[in-house]
């Protein structure tokens, strides 16, 4: 954390924070911006995971997608914490959230607690975006600077959140849809694919059309050739039935389910990715000279898949943020917003 501007500002409080956080003419997101406002931000929603981890493995992986899915969906703007409002519904009813995106309620005690110690400074995106970042830290993970000062919205997109990259979703399509939201480079695509390093899956995204790769891939009454026998056999037996509905969760990866490390790729070196949209990066006809090298890489270098995953999370953090205070608002609560 940068701490000398802050010394330099003591006493001027809030607005010097904001200040800081200008570049030119747009406000622009950073390191230090609850420095003098909420400066055990970071320690404060660090403990409320720490404690949530005690009864539940999950919740690291659950909350870094939180935050992936709520900045794909509108900007970074705690867009999918929002329950039902008149005229708008909820994101977390569209198709990639409802039933599987998780950790709502942990979002809610950071809240709380944040609530405790400084009322109304810090936003639910940026609780979203410092979870992200805890959670990878303690998985084993790479650390970064998280960057801050984001606004809450006060508008949903469920038709966005029904448009999220898909599981059964060609390389083409993962790309375009990466790009749609300003993350140009195939690194981002497939350093941030590697968060499926830890976390689960349930078996409707393996064995269910459209997602059918175990017995029926792509109409093709034939399992997906790019996945490894071996594997396929052993997920048939967790998933033993075609659309079979079941309530089975599966590893993402299953060589180390709950570490940050690079074996979501040394998995992908050996036809052991789980979806459809990960064995793409390495297996897609497309991916030769594209996304496979980059696979190859970080499946060597776990240093260098730490390096530009931190990287990517900052660029995948500042998506369209809202700083401008007449578009947002600091939610009391990041369920509803303020004064409705
Ligand atoms: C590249 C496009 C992506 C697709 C198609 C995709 C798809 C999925 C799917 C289908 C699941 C399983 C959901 C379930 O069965 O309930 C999942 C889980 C997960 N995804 Fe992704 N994902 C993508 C990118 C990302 C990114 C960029 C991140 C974070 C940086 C991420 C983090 C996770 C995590 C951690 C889980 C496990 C969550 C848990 O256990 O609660 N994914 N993803
Ligand atoms: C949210 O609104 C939709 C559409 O109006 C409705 O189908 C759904 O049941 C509502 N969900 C909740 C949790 O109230
Ligand atoms: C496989 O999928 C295709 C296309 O969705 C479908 O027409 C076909 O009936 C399926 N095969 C079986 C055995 O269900």
């Amino acid at each position: 954390m940068a701490t000398s501007p802050r010394a330099a500002v003591a006493g001027v409080v809030a607005a010097a924070a904001v200040a800081l956080c200008l570049h030119g003419a747009a406000a622009q997101l950073c390191e230090d911006y609850y420095d003098d406002t909420c400066p055990d931000a970071y320690d404060i929603v660090k403990q409320v995971l720490i404690d949530a981890h005690r009864s539940d493995v999950r919740i690291y992986a659950s909350l870094i997608r939180l935050h992936f899915h709520d900045c794909f969906v509108l900007g970074c703007d705690g867009s999918i914490l929002l329950d039902n409002m008149t005229g708008m519904q909820t994101e977390k009813e569209a198709v990639p959230n409802m039933g599987s995106a998780r950790g709502y309620d942990v979002v809610d005690a950071a809240k709380a607690a944040l609530e405790d110690a400084c009322p109304g400074v810090v936003s639910c995106a940026d609780i979203l975006a410092l979870a992200a970042e805890i959670s990878v830290e303690l998985s084993g993970g790479p650390k970064w600077g998280v960057l801050l000062g984001r606004l809450d919205g006060k508008t949903s997109s469920i038709s966005g959140a029904n448009n999220l990259p898909a599981p059964f979703e060609t390389l083409d399509m993962l790309r375009r849809k990466f790009r749609a939201v300003g993350l140009n480079s195939d690194v981002d695509l497939v350093a941030l694919s590697g968060a499926h390093t830890f976390g689960r899956v349930q078996c409707l995204n393996i064995a269910d059309s459209p997602a059918d790769r175990l017995y029926n891939f792509s109409g093709t009454n034939r399992p997906d050739p790019t996945l490894d026998p071996a594997y396929r056999a052993f997920l048939i037996r967790r998933c033993p039935t075609k659309n079979g509905n079941s309530p089975v969760l599966n590893d993402l990866d299953p060589t180390t389910p709950d570490l940050f490390d690079k074996n979501y790729y040394t998995n992908l070196e050996v036809n052991r990715g789980i979806l459809t949209s990960d064995q793409e990066l390495k297996s897609s006809p497309q991916a030769r000279g594209t996304t496979a090298p980059i696979v190859d890489q970080f499946a060597r270098s776990q240093d260098a898949f730490f390096k530009s995953f931190a990287q990517s999370m900052i660029n995948m953090g500042n998506i369209q943020p809202i700083t401008d205070p007449s578009m947002g608002e600091v939610r009391c609560d990041c369920k509803k917003v303020n004064d409705s």
